[in-house]
């Protein structure tokens, strides 16, 4: 399984000691995903900053995490099998984690340069297949961590912090 990970220096060391301890959320959110459903993948995300916004976390951090996580809930409703959407809310931070049924991403490195998009044609009449939703969660989260391979499902991870 390959992997790749981005982790803003200045929470390093929260980031990989939650992941490893992974303690219980105060707010849990579950999203079920579905192939190639353009009305609904984005609720989870609007959902996920809703509530975050009703507990006074900071515009400029919503609206990081609502890019983040809607491009990633966009990419599994765009490009796989469909899958889930988990989102643990904090008092410092919101993990969300993306767990899809598959294929996977055949060259994870490859995936995250601009410009690069395996979009069939419906997905990008749906305006969608620019190349620029995965640089853009690495741009807006403090924790990226991704595994897959092709053959296989893709998990996505992201840990935004509040300040
Ligand atoms: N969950 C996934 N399962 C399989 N492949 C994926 C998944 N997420 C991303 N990819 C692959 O990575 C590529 C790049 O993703 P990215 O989000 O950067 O761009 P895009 O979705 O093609 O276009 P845009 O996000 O700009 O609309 C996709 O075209 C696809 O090949
Ligand atoms: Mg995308």
């Amino acid at each position: 399984m390959a992997e790749y990970w981005n982790v803003n220096p200045d929470y390093e060391i929260s980031a990989k000691s939650f992941l490893a301890d992974k303690p219980e959320a105060d707010v849990s959110l579950e999203f079920e995903i579905a192939v190639k459903d353009f009305v609904n993948a984005g609720k989870g995300s609007a959902e996920v900053k809703n509530t975050l916004k009703r507990l006074g976390v900071d515009p400029a951090i919503l609206r990081r995490i609502a890019v983040a996580s809607y491009e990633a809930e966009i990419n599994v409703t765009a490009h796989s099998e469909g899958g889930k959407m988990y989102s643990y809310i904090y008092d410092d931070s919101v993990y969300i984690r993306f767990e899809d049924k598959g294929p996977g991403i055949s060259n994870i490195e490859q995936a995250m340069v601009p410009g690069w998009s395996t979009a069939d044609d419906l997905v990008r009449e749906m305006g969608f297949g620019a190349g620029l939703g995965l640089p853009n969660i690495q741009k807006n989260s403090d924790l990226l961590h991704i595994t897959s391979e092709y053959g296989s499902t893709t998990t996505l991870e992201i840990i935004i912090y509040y300040s």
